[in-house]
C-alpha cells in the first residue's frame, strides 16, 4: 500500500485537477512541477521549513526549477492582508510572471493565504497545494476556497481559486503535534457522519489504528474524505447549495470560536462540540434517536475531542449566531442529520437553539 500513489480527479467548470495521495512523495514534487513551470515560490512557515525545506529544495533543484522559499510567521493572525502584501513584494522582487507557480507547503493557514496570493497576483498564477496538517489533507487543500482574515471576520476577504494539483504526503503527519492531529480528526469524524454508515463504522472500528498513524488506515481515511469533498465541490463549486453540508457542526462551532475570541480553542475542538449540538437538535426534532447522539459523543471522546465547552457565555454564542436573546425570535442555518449520510440544511428556531445550548457550555 505504501508505495502506491492514489489519484483522485476533481472535475470542475473552471478546471480539472488531481489530488495525489501517497507516502514520501515530497521528493517527487520537482518532477511533477517541471512540466508546469520552470520557476516559482514555496510559501511556508519556519516550523515546516525546518522540517521539510531541505527535502523540497532538493527535489526542485534536481528538477532544474528556479525557486525561492518564502516564510510567513506561524499562526492564524498571519492569514492577513498584511502577509499577502509582504508576499506580493517578494513575488515582484523575484520577478514572478503569470506562468510561474506558487506552492503552499503547510496547514490550512498557509494554504488559504498562499491560494489568496496566487489568485490575485497578476490576476492568477498556477497554484499547488502541498498540505501537511490532517485538516488540510482532508479538507482545506481541496475545493479552492482561499482567503485571508479581516478584523470584522474570519475568511472575509477571499475567492474560489482551484489548485493545479494537490499532493498529499501522509508521512508529513508524523511531525504534526498530537493536539493538531486530534483537531483534524474532527473533520474526519464530520466526514464519517456525512458520508454514511459504512465509513462511520470503519472509523469507529479503526480509531486506534488511525490515532497510531497506521499507514493503511490513514490512507483509507484520507482517500475517503478527499473523494467525498471532491464530489461535493463538483456538485456545487461556488457554495450556493449542497456544499454547505460540509459545515456540519460549524454553526455552533463558529459561534463558539467567535465567543471565545479564538483564544485557546482549536477549530476542530469547536467543531466537535458543534457536532454534538447539531445531533442534539436533530434528536429534539425527532430526526434521529439517542443512539446516534451517543455515537457522536463516543467517537469524539475516543478521539480526545471535547463534547462541551464550559465557561462560555450563552448570550455571546446567541449573538454570534445572529440571534438576539431578548427578542427570542429568528432562526439560524444548521446542517442536521436524518441519518448517517443524510444531511439536510435547515433553519433552526431561536427557542430550539436556546434549549440545546446549556448542554454544550
Ligand atoms: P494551521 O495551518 O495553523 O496548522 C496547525 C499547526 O500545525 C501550525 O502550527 C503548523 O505550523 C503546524 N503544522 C502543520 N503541518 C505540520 C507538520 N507536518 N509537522 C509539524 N507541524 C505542522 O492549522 P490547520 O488546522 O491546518 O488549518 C486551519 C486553517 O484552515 C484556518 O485558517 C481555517 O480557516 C482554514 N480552513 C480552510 C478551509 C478551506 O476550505 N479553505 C477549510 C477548513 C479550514
Ligand atoms: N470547508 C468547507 C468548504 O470547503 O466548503
Amino acid at each position: 500500500m505504501q508505495n502506491r500513489e492514489i489519484a483522485i480527479k476533481v472535475t470542475l467548470d473552471t478546471q480539472d485537477y488531481n489530488i495525489f495521495i501517497g507516502f514520501g512523495t515530497l521528493k517527487d514534487l520537482g518532477d511533477r512541477i517541471k512540466d508546469l513551470s520552470g520557476k516559482g515560490v514555496v510559501i511556508s512557515n519556519p516550523t515546516i521549513i525546518s522540517l521539510y525545506g531541505e527535502k523540497i529544495s532538493k527535489s526542485l533543484s534536481e528538477a532544474g526549477i528556479d525557486f525561492r522559499i518564502l516564510s510567513i510567521p506561524e499562526g492564524e493572525e498571519y492569514k492577513s492582508l498584511e502577509s499577502a502584501s509582504r508576499l506580493y513584494d517578494d513575488l515582484t522582487e523575484f520577478q514572478m510572471q503569470r506562468s510561474d507557480f506558487i506552492l503552499a507547503l503547510g496547514g490550512g493557514v498557509i494554504g488559504d493565504l498562499s491560494g489568496f496570493v496566487a489568485a490575485t497576483y497578476m490576476r492568477g498564477v498556477p497554484f499547488i497545494q502541498v498540505p501537511t496538517s490532517l485538516l488540510a489533507q482532508v479538507d482545506s487543500s481541496v475545493g479552492g476556497k482561499v482567503a485571508v482574515n479581516h478584523r470584522m471576520g474570519k475568511n472575509l476577504i477571499g475567492s474560489f481559486y482551484q489548485p493545479r494539483f494537490v499532493q498529499i504526503d501522509i508521512d508529513t503527519l508524523k511531525t504534526l503535534p498530537e493536539s493538531e492531529f486530534r483537531a483534524g480528526m474532527a473533520e474526519v469524524v464530520k466526514c464519517g457522519f456525512l458520508i454514511g454508515k459504512d465509513f462511520l463504522s470503519y472509523l469507529e472500528m479503526n480509531l486506534e489504528d488511525i490515532m497510531m498513524l497506521n499507514p493503511d488506515t490513514l490512507t483509507e481515511v484520507i482517500e475517503q474524505c478527499c473523494r467525498f469533498k471532491a464530489r461535493t465541490v463538483e456538485a456545487d463549486e461556488r457554495d450556493f447549495g449542497v456544499r454547505a453540508i460540509l459545515n456540519y457542526g460549524h454553526s455552533f462551532g463558529h459561534a463558539i470560536e467567535a465567543a471565545s475570541e479564538y483564544k485557546h480553542i482549536l477549530h476542530g475542538e469547536a467543531i466537535s462540540v458543534g457536532m454534538v449540538g447539531a445531533a442534539l437538535i436533530a434528536k429534539e426534532l425527532g430526526w434521529i434517536d439517542q443512539a446516534l447522539v451517543d455515537r457522536h459523543v463516543r467517537l469524539l471522546q475516543h478521539v480526545g475531542l471535547p463534547i462541551k465547552m464550559e465557561g462560555l457565555n450563552m448570550n455571546m454564542i446567541l449573538s454570534r449566531l445572529a440571534l438576539d436573546k431578548k427578542g427570542a425570535r429568528g432562526a439560524a442555518k444548521f446542517v442536521l442529520l436524518r441519518a448517517p449520510g443524510r444531511p439536510e440544511i435547515v433553519e433552526v428556531s431561536h427557542q430550539m437553539i436556546e434549549r440545546v445550548l446549556p448542554n454544550l457550555i
